[in-house]
């Protein structure tokens, strides 16, 4: 298949005060923006188990994004930072599984950001897209399973 084709399928994890408030914001703006990613509502970045992102790739997603408060705005005080340390510890995680980090995108976005959201989601997107589709999701499956790299 031709990349250009592709429509990948992102799912965003994102929290509930800032970056979700934010996506809202975006379509109430009526801005346009690919309609590729699925969003899933947190309180927190901090309260996402970072294993999910596995399991998103897992079940065939092509692109995730994390998304929340910037720095010193988390609603929770310090989630964000939690959250970021774990992406640290998970980047080495993807490597290890051979999952092209470029898949995976990082970003605050405040709940008065909607064209930063449009842009984040567009932006991602065209990426996945030229990465093509994510086919070694068994990787991540087996990985999730059984707690083994088969590789
Ligand atoms: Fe948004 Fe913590 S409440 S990152």
């Amino acid at each position: 298949m031709d990349n250009k084709d592709f429509e990948p399928k992102i799912i965003a994890f994102v929290c509930n005060w800032c970056t979700y408030a934010g996506a809202d914001l975006t379509g109430t703006s009526r801005m346009k923006y690919a309609s590729n990613v699925r969003v899933v509502r947190f309180p927190c970045t901090g309260r996402i188990d970072f294993m999910l992102l596995l399991k998103a790739f897992a079940q065939g997603a092509d692109g995730v994004i994390v998304s929340g408060c910037h720095p010193n705005d988390c609603h929770y005080t310090a989630g964000n930072f939690h959250a970021r340390r774990r992406w640290i510890v998970l980047r080495g995680l993807m490597d290890f599984l051979g999952i092209d980090i470029r898949r995976i995108r990082f970003s605050w976005v405040s709940a008065g950001e909607g064209a930063k959201w449009a842009q984040l989601v567009n932006e991602h997107v065209e990426t996945v897209r030229e990465l093509g589709p994510y086919e070694d999701y068994k990787k991540a499956a087996d990985y999730l399973k059984e707690g083994v790299y088969n590789g």
